[in-house]
């Protein structure tokens, strides 16, 4: 079954994820081939031409493309019901591949405040450098997105859930001025997964993953995924990624590959897990705030009972006292370990300010709304109650 394959749309995705995309070589493996080549020979100086001249089907070089590679390609896209997808070497370069790639020198760009520090670190200080404007706004406020639009305006970029405020933005309203202004909207779903929101379907052009988090899920590799329309991801997406060549290795893209076939049971019970220490967290004394997908109290729980069909696997909560009082916490935990990295089977703790976020200036953070007291929590696949058990002991010392 390969992505083109019309049979391949109307099986439930849970079935495209373990078969769509695969390519069999001529001995019949069962489980998809990693082919570790730079490049590939030709029968004929004839055939070479054909193929650079893309009038012979089949693969050249490794920056371009790469069977597995190619797999991983055809089975994302499957899995969005898009038409295509191009794998990178991390979440960083799809996104800058998504968002730069149809940029010129005179362009402004809009984006969502509320974005992970690299991201709003290409759109804030990366495209000025090339004379390509842009407009931070609070992404909630879907009139500011309307206000700052341009002439020259081509590219829309958010961030929903945001890392790791988990603000929420309503995808179908931003993609609706998007259209109207004739711009690009490119949507980070890395917080959702692909599991539990489809941007693509709300009016979105393109989706972009940091496959490093719950598409990899157990913290090997790292990789990026672009997804879209064939005319965007076949046009200048792909001009991009194949001349500034931030390929994916194949076998980080192969460790991809075969982890989306347990994607769904991973984040349908980290999900669960992040649910069930999200309801403890909020009925926990010590916490100030708890910022959950999965609860009423969410602000934008009216937005996510209509654009998520689940809570993600992130938490975000408040401890009173600060920096001083997170470091507590974190110290405490014996199970969930210190790391920035998220989505992985193992549970993750970190503390925004003086990390992920720790460049920005106080103002600006708290514009963001990370405080010195915020902590974010990615929820793995151990037992909730180990879990629970861990934050009330390291809780006990804040
Ligand atoms: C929301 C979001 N987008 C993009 C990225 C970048 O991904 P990568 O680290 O794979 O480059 C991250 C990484 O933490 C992220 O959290």
């Amino acid at each position: 079954m390969s992505a083109s394959d019309n049979a391949a749309a109307k099986l439930h995705p849970e079935t495209r994820l373990v078969h769509a995309g695969t390519m069999r070589s001529q001995f019949g493996e069962t489980s998809e081939a990693l082919f570790l080549t730079q490049g590939h020979v030709y029968d004929s100086a004839e055939q070479c031409e054909a193929r650079f001249l893309n009038k012979d089907p089949g693969f050249q070089y490794a920056r371009f493309s790469n069977p597995t590679v190619s797999m991983l390609e055809g089975r994302m896209a499957a899995f969005e019901s898009a038409e295509a997808c191009r794998a990178t070497a991390t979440g960083m370069a799809a996104v800058t591949a998504a968002v730069m790639a149809p940029l010129r020198a005179g362009d402004h760009v809009v984006a969502a405040r509320a974005l992970f520090g690299s991201c709003r670190y290409i759109v804030e200080d990366h495209l000025p450098r090339y004379g390509v404007e842009s407009t931070l706004v609070d992404g909630t406020d879907i009139e500011a997105w309307r206000k700052a639009v341009r002439p020259n305006t081509k590219v829309f970029f958010l961030e929903t859930p945001s890392n790791p405020t988990l603000e929420v933005i309503d995808i179908e309203a931003v993609a609706k001025i998007a259209k109207a202004a004739g711009a690009r909207l490119v949507v980070d779903n890395v917080f959702a997964t692909p599991l539990f929101q489809r941007p693509l379907e709300l009016g979105a052009d393109l989706v972009v993953y940091s496959a490093t988090k719950h598409i990899d899920g157990q913290g090997r590799c790292l990789g990026g995924l672009v997804v879209g329309s064939k005319e965007l991801i076949e046009g200048d997406i792909q001009t991009f990624l194949r001349q500034t060549g931030p390929a994916i290795s194949p076998f980080n893209a192969w460790v991809m590959l075969k982890a989306l076939e347990t994607l769904p049971l991973r984040i349908a019970k980290q999900a669960e897990n992040a649910t069930k220490v999200a309801d403890w967290l909020a009925a926990h004394a010590k916490p100030s705030k708890v910022i959950f997908c999965g609860h009423k109290s969410h602000p934008q729980a009216e937005i996510i009972a209509r654009q998520m069909s689940g809570p993600s696997t992130l938490i975000a909560f408040e401890v009173p006292g600060g920096k001083d009082a997170a470091y507590r916490l974190l110290n405490a935990c014996r199970l969930i370990r210190i790391s920035n990295n998220l989505g992985d089977a193992k549970s993750l703790i970190v503390h925004p300010a003086t990390t992920t976020h720790q460049r920005f200036t106080p103002e600006v953070r708290a514009d963001m709304g990370v405080t010195d007291g915020m902590i974010r929590l990615s929820i793995g696949l151990e037992h909730a109650e180990d879990l629970i058990a861990d934050l009330e002991q390291a809780l006990a010392r804040v």
